[in-house]
């Protein structure tokens, strides 16, 4: 009352006071202001917890959303921002509730719908009645656990109508889940409440590009990446990893990278060579490259605990380990004895380990094979790290348990991998191999999918498996072929390596002290048989590189299911002895039995002459061109210039295909060097076809020739080769 002055001004005696009770006035009514606007957006947050962010593309959050316990997402690149509300018929509705005091989404859905995805899991392709545990686990053979956890984590699931039109379902979360594909789907989570992402579409092919648009796509792989590769636990002493490479230049097997697993390095040593038997790897890396063949090394995340081992001087002057609860660094058993483990959740960590891979690219190292990141413990709970081990996070990424960043360690690992295999050779496309991801985790590493058994069995459900990888969202994968524990045999390795030449990821694998896998091992049959798959996947370079391609731009898989060929055919939902590499070709491999094809007069391709009883049954579709090269016994050797298109008319006389090339390797085609060719074929008379051929992206010129390779029958006419942009066959 007594405060202000007779023009309205404060008197002075009263002003320190008076500022001090606007003060904490002001600041009370801030307060209160941003408690209200707090509230406001709350109660906007419950009523309209749920919407559009794109037109076929809805969230769901729970009531008690709570983001610092989910988010940033480390599966989502794409901003989910509201566009429009939810609209009253919006059809899959998740809904969220309390399932064993656990949280929890339940879904339902029309009963004759199929279910797919799911990520690496073992079992048959369609996952209705299946349920998964989402926990990166170190499981051999797929035997623990009934088999329902492998080494990956993917929240999905792809749902595809009665009449096709198609759903997904992400739980976009990191913590460890329950997927159960029963009636309601239900999504338990050991973790706190979490948003739901539902994906309408028309087809299950645009359901799956949807996820990759959400969740990112691989980068396009270098050419070598997609050839044939060699492994085995391991080439030692490097002379013998040198002299793999010469048996298959001698006996003129294709090869385009050979593997290095842990026995090069110095005691499991991560960064490390062996001083006997790996003495000099920039010369065997060398001698490689002289033979046209690429080196990819293995690189696990358990560091040796040992003072005096720069990686462990380094981690630990950096503070750079997981820590255990009681706030010391993890340690537990892996190959080399007891190990530390970097903590990548960290981004001072990711960097730190980015640095590693500087000295270890110099030495002529292509490519990088990441192992064991679960992480696999031998000593620890279930395998791997106990749940209440601590992650500091940092960056946007909270500090956080392992129960939430356990399904995410192999994939912040393979990103810093990348990283700094890039910061080494800015100018090359990196190459990373990785067992344990997440879901997105495509963005960094191509995966195979761990340890499975030489017996038929496996080979069987490699299929599945890799399909139901590619429809959720990891394209560039393959199992070990010929089988990883166990004694592959002739008929066994004949037959895999038959079906192996179509993987995306076409690599043989298998572990210690197991008889010998190479094609020429068993024998002079199934060398023959090896040489014929591996030449059949080099004349389809052309077209795999370009279904990479594609891929890499709209994450459509390069291994398909067959129902793709016909999504209203319900007879083909169940197909997983056969498959489609892209759209055009089916596999069908020699031991399937009845298996369900599409309808349509698919054409067998007579890829050789002779029948040797093992090669896969390749058809192409009515209406494809496919385009092929001539057999070339590495990628360096590849090229573009002369193509074959091999076509098959539709009913109505046409069909289509495309090409992509460009530099096999670099990143000149992110400034449009390459070039993307549209082929269009047209019946012209009855015994008469034509093809045009129309550059239609890219600003990559290259003289090519063509020819056309009409199938019909059983035979393949050819035309003459030709520079023309239209070329004829009359037959
Ligand atoms: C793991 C890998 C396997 C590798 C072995 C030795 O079992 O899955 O591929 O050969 O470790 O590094």
């Amino acid at each position: 009352m007594f405060v202000f002055g007779s023009k309205g001004e404060i008197s002075e005696k009263f002003l320190p006071l008076f500022l001090k009770i606007k003060k904490s006035l002001l600041l009370k009514l801030y307060q209160k202001f941003f408690v209200l606007l707090f509230a406001f957006f709350s109660i906007q947050a419950m009523a309209q917890n749920s919407f559009l962010a794109e037109k076929d593309i809805a969230i769901f959050y729970p009531k008690d959303f709570d983001s610092l316990q989910t988010l940033p997402s480390l599966a989502i690149v794409h901003p989910l921002t509201k566009q429009r509300n939810l609209p009253d018929n919006w059809e899959i509705q998740p809904k969220f509730s309390l399932i064993d005091g656990k949280n929890a989404v339940e879904i339902n859905f029309a009963e004759s719908t199929d279910l797919y995805g799911t990520g690496e899991v073992t079992g048959s392709l369609r996952r209705n009645g299946r349920e998964i545990t989402l926990w990166n686990t170190d499981n051999g053979n797929y035997l623990q656990y009934n088999g329902d956890r492998l080494y990956q984590s993917h929240p999905w699931v792809l749902g595809v109508r009665e009449d096709g039109t198609s759903f997904g379902i992400i739980a976009d979360h990191t913590w460890k889940q329950e997927i159960k594909l029963n009636h309601p789907i239900q999504m338990i989570s050991e973790g706190p409440s979490f948003r739901v992402i539902v994906i309408e579409k028309e087809t299950p092919q645009e359901v799956v590009q949807a996820l990759g648009k959400l969740t990112g796509t691989i980068e396009l792989p270098p050419l070598w990446a997609i050839g044939y590769q060699q492994s085995r636990f391991s080439y030692y002493p490097q002379q013998q990893a040198a002299s793999i490479v010469d048996e298959f230049r001698n006996r003129q097997i294709p090869l385009d990278v050979l593997w290095m697993d842990i026995n090069y390095m110095d005691g499991f040593r991560i960064f490390t060579f062996d001083p006997k038997g790996y003495a000099d790897p920039k010369k065997l890396n060398e001698y490689l490259h002289k033979n046209d063949v690429k080196s990819v090394f293995m690189i696990d995340p358990g560091v040796k605990k040992e003072e005096g081992y720069f990686v462990y001087d380094q981690g630990t002057s950096g503070n750079h380990w997981t820590l255990n609860k009681n706030n010391e660094a993890f340690t537990g058993k892996v190959w080399p004895g007891q190990c530390v483990f970097p903590d990548y959740t960290r981004p001072e960590t990711r960097t730190w380990w980015a640095s590693l891979y500087k000295d270890f690219m110099s030495l002529g190292v292509d490519g990088v094979w990441n192992d064991m990141n679960e992480p696999s413990v031998f000593d620890g709970t279930n395998g791997s790290m106990p749940p209440d081990n601590f992650h500091r996070g940092g960056g946007e990424l909270p500090k956080g348990s392992h129960l939430r960043y356990h399904n995410v360690y192999g994939m912040l690992m393979v990103k810093a991998t990348r990283e700094g295999i890039l910061e080494t050779n800015p100018n090359k496309r990196p190459f990373v191999l990785s067992r344990s991801n997440f879901m997105g985790g495509q963005r960094y590493a191509a995966t195979w999918t761990g340890d499975n058994k030489s017996t038929f069995d496996y080979l069987k459900e490699s299929i599945p498996m890799s399909i139901n990888l590619g429809l959720s969202g990891q394209p560039f994968n393959g199992p070990d072929i010929g089988g990883f524990s166990g004694d592959a045999n002739p008929e066994l390795f004949g037959q895999w390596i038959a079906l192996g030449a179509y993987y995306p990821f076409s690599r043989n694998h298998t572990s210690t002290e197991t008889v010998a896998q190479e094609p020429w091992a068993f024998g002079e049959e199934i060398e023959k048989v090896s040489r014929t798959a591996i030449n059949r996947r080099y004349k389809l370079l052309p077209y795999l590189y370009t279904l990479f391609r594609e891929a890499s731009v709209n994450g459509m898989p390069v291994m398909r299911p067959i129902y793709f060929a016909d999504i209203k055919d319900k007879t083909l939902r169940e197909e997983e002895q056969a498959f489609l590499i892209g759209k055009d070709l089916m596999i069908i491999p020699r031991w399937a039995k009845n298996v369900h094809e599409p309808k349509g007069n698919w054409e067998t391709i007579p890829f050789e002459k002779e029948d040797d009883g093992y090669q896969s049954i390749v058809k192409l579709r009515p209406g494809g061109v496919v385009p092929i090269s001539k057999i070339v016994q590495s990628t360096e050797e590849y090229s573009a210039e002369k193509i074959t298109l091999l076509v098959n008319l539709a009913e109505r006389g046409k069909a289509s295909g495309s090409l992509y090339d460009d530099e096999k390797d670099g990143f000149g085609y992110k400034n449009g060097e390459f070039s993307l060719f549209e082929f269009k074929a047209k019946r012209v008379s009855k015994n008469q076809i034509k093809v045009r051929i129309k550059q239609k992206e890219g600003n990559r010129k290259i003289k090519q020739q063509y020819r056309i390779g009409w199938v019909k029958d059983n035979q393949i006419h050819y035309s003459a080769w030709s520079y023309s942009n239209n070329i004829h066959l009359i037959i």
